[in-house]
């Protein structure tokens, strides 16, 4: 109950400080240098399946997963000292900088598998994931971008929500990946990577 109290005053904190017209790259790419470009490049590009890839992540996702972060909802230990003291300014100064950066498919892609790629689509048209995220999955404010993301890194994070070990803004992912087996998210992940 108190974790519902404490979300709902973070995003009501956050909806107010969401003009982004506010939000300075410049300032961003700062920030970036200083906290984040060690794990995530200062290219946003990401070679480390377990290290997101944030370049043209959308900036309304990246800084309310910022103050998740912050304020210990989301758990990630490696995002805790990243976080610490930092302004909502400059939460979405970097979010800002990131977004604005063309992203590209990572290097680490597995070949495509047409099997996969069948069983990746026909699972995510049933479950409308393209209504969210759009058909071309890049996302929309809150919503994140999955095309050009680490194909392990999105079936870790969709194992997390399936089994109640990762807690967003809402619980609309966990509905969305209920009761999926984990062959049903190694093919989702491989169809989501392997967007152009
Ligand atoms: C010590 C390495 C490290 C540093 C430094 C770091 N991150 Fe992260 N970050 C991670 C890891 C690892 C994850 C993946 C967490 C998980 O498994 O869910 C992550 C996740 C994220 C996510 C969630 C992305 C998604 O798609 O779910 C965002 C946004 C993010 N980081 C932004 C930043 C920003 C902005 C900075 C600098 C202010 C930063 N990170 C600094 C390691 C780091
Ligand atoms: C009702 C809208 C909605 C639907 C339907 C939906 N999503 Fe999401 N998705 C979201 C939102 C909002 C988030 C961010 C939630 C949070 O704060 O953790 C998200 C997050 C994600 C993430 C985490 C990405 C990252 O970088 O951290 C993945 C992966 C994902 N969705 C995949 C899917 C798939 C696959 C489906 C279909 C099975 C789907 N989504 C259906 C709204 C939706």
């Amino acid at each position: 109950m108190r974790l519902g109290v404490t979300l709902a005053a973070v995003l009501a904190a956050a909806a107010f400080s969401l003009p982004a017209a506010a939000a300075d790259p410049a300032r961003g790419a700062v920030v970036a240098a200083e906290r984040c470009a060690a794990c995530h490049g200062m290219d946003g590009k990401s070679n480390v399946a377990e290290i997101p890839r944030l370049a043209g992540q959308q900036a309304g996702f990246i800084t309310l997963q910022m103050i998740l972060f912050r304020e210990g909802i989301r758990q990630v230990p490696a995002m805790q000292a990243p976080t610490e003291k930092l302004s909502d300014t400059d939460v979405e100064a970097v979010a800002a900088y990131f977004a604005s950066l063309p992203s590209a498919p990572p290097e680490d892609s597995t070949p495509r598998d047409a099997a996969l790629m069948a069983r990746g689509q026909a699972i995510s048209a049933a479950r409308n994931c393209g209504v969210c995220h759009l058909p071309n999955y890049a996302g929309r404010a809150q919503m994140p971008r999955l095309t050009h993301q680490h194909e392990a890194f999105l079936a870790h994070t969709m194992t997390e929500y399936r089994d109640g070990n990762r807690v967003g803004i809402d619980t609309q992912m966990n509905g969305a990946v209920q009761g999926l087996s984990d062959a049903d998210i190694a093919a989702l992940a491989h169809y989501l990577a392997h967007q152009d």
